[in-house]
C-alpha cells in the first residue's frame, strides 16, 4: 500500500441552511478542499451521506456532486454507513489511492436534515437501528442512548451531573470554531437547567440536527510536490469494524467492541498506542457515547470515562483533548457529514490552525466515527512531519 497524504480540506458551517441545496453544500466543501490543495481535478469523488433519498429526494450522489463541482467524468460513488458515512467515504477513497488504483480522490460528507420536520428526521435516523426489535418498538436514537446511559449510571455509580463536563468542554471549544453550529458557552447551571429529552438525556447531552458538508482531498505521498514549510499531514492508520445492529444482542451493551477493534487495528498500523495520541476527535453524539468511546479506544478504564472529563483532561490543554472544535455536541451532527468534519478538524490541529483551541504541539491525531449505536465504527490516525 502507498503512503497517503491529506493535501486539502474544506468545510461549511453547520447550520440550518434553508437557502442552500445538498449539492451547494457539498460543492462548497469540495471546491474549498481543491483550492486548499491547489488541484483543479481528481480521479474520483466519494460521497458520505445517510438520508438524502428520503430527506432531500435525491439519490445518486456520486454523479450529482461530481457534475456540480465540474468533475463530470470522474468516478463518483455514494457510501452509506449511517452516522459513520463520512469516515466510511474517506476510508473508501483512501483504499483506492493507497492501493494504486487511483492517484487522487476527494471524500466529502454531506447531510441536509433541517428541511424536514424533526419527527420525520427522528424516524429516519432510527432506520440505522434494528427495524424489527428497536425502531419498530418506538425507540429513537435518543431513547436508545438513554437506555445505555441509565444502565451505565447504575453499573458504575455515576450521577447525571457527572456528564456535564463533556458538554461544557464541547461548547467552550465551539465558541472559537466559525464552522460550529453553536457559539454559546455552557456552564453547570445551564446543563442542569436543560430540558429533559429522554431521561437521563437532556438537551445538553444530545447533539443537534443540522446541515453541512466537509471534505478532504488525498494523494499518494510519492506523487506529491512538497511545498517547503507547509506541514504535511499523512494517514498513518485506517480501520473499520461492525458490531450487532441491535444493542440487546451485545454480550456487553456498555462496551463499544467495534470502537475497540477499529482503534486497536489503526494503532497497530500507525505503530502507536493511546498514550501517543495528542488529539482525539470522538463521536460525542450523546455524552454517554463520549465516555464509552474514551474507554473503548483505550484512554480510560471500563466505567471510568467521566473521570477524564471531571478532571479537565479532555480540554485542549489536557491529557486527552476531545471535541476541540466543538464536537458533535456544539459543532453539530449533520449525520453523514460528521466523520469528515472530524477528519478535517484533526488535520487543522496537526497543521496548527486551531487558534484558541489549538492542542499545543499536536503531532498525532485520531478521529473515530460511529454509525448506529456502535454498530459500524471507522477509525483514522493522522501524523504530521
Ligand atoms: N443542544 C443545544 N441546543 C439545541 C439542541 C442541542 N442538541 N437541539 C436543539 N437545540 C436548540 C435549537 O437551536 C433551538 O434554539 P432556539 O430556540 O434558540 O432557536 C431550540 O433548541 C429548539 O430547537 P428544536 O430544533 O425545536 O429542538 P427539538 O426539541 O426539536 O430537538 C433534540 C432537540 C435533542 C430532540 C434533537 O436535537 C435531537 O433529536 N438530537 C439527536 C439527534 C440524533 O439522534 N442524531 C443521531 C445520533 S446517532
Amino acid at each position: 500500500m502507498r503512503e497517503v497524504a491529506v493535501l486539502g480540506i474544506g468545510q461549511t458551517r453547520v447550520d440550518e441552511h434553508w437557502d442552500k441545496s445538498l449539492r451547494e453544500l457539498a460543492g462548497e466543501a469540495v471546491l474549498a478542499a481543491m483550492d486548499d490543495a491547489h488541484l483543479s481535478a481528481v480521479d474520483a469523488i466519494y460521497v458520505g451521506n445517510m438520508m438524502s433519498g428520503s430527506a432531500n429526494k435525491q439519490q445518486h450522489l456520486g454523479a450529482y456532486i461530481a457534475d456540480w463541482v465540474g468533475m463530470r467524468y470522474a468516478e463518483g460513488l455514494r457510501i452509506e454507513a449511517a452516522c459513520g458515512s463520512g469516515a466510511a467515504a474517506f476510508r473508501s477513497a483512501l483504499m483506492a489511492v493507497a492501493s494504486g488504483a487511483l492517484d487522487s480522490a476527494v471524500a466529502v460528507g454531506v447531510e441536509k436534515m433541517t428541511d424536514s420536520p424533526g419527527a420525520e428526521i427522528t424516524a429516519e435516523l432510527a432506520t440505522a437501528a434494528d427495524a424489527d426489535y428497536e425502531a419498530g418498538q418506538g425507540l429513537s436514537f435518543v431513547a436508545l442512548n438513554a437506555l445505555i446511559m441509565r444502565r451505565y449510571m447504575f453499573e458504575y455509580g455515576w450521577k447525571k451531573e457527572d456528564f456535564a463536563p463533556f458538554s461544557i468542554n464541547a461548547h467552550a471549544n465551539g465558541v472559537h470554531n466559525p464552522c460550529a453550529r453553536f457559539h454559546e458557552p455552557l456552564d453547570e447551571k445551564g446543563y442542569a437547567r436543560a430540558p429533559m429529552v429522554a431521561d437521563p438525556i437532556n438537551l445538553m447531552d444530545a447533539s443537534p440536527m443540522g446541515d453541512g458538508a466537509a471534505a478532504a482531498l488525498i494523494v499518494p505521498v510519492e506523487r506529491l510536490y512538497r511545498q517547503p514549510g507547509v506541514p504535511l499531514v499523512k494517514v498513518a492508520g485506517s480501520a473499520a469494524a461492525t458490531d450487532t445492529i441491535a444493542i440487546h444482542d451485545r454480550r456487553d451493551p456498555l462496551w463499544l467492541m467495534a470502537a475497540e477493534r477499529s482503534a486497536r487495528l489503526a494503532y497497530a498500523q500507525a505503530g502507536v498506542g493511546p498514550e501517543d495520541i495528542d488529539v482525539f476527535e470522538l463521536h460525542d453524539a450523546f455524552s454517554i457515547m463520549a465516555a464509552l468511546s474514551l474507554e473503548a479506544a483505550g484512554f480510560a478504564a471500563r466505567g471510568q470515562g467521566p473521570h477524564l472529563a471531571l478532571d479537565g483532561e479532555i480540554r485542549p490543554t489536557g491529557r486527552v483533548p476531545i471535541a476541540t472544535r466543538g464536537g458533535l455536541k456544539a459543532r453539530g451532527h449533520p449525520v453523514g457529514a460528521t466523520g469528515m468534519y472530524q477528519i478535517v478538524e484533526v488535520v487543522q490541529q496537526l497543521r496548527g490552525d486551531c487558534g484558541e483551541t489549538q492542542v499545543p504541539g499536536a503531532k498525532i491525531g485520531m478521529a473515530q466515527n460511529i454509525g448506529g449505536s456502535g454498530s459500524n465504527i471507522v477509525a483514522h490516525i493522522f501524523t504530521v512531519d
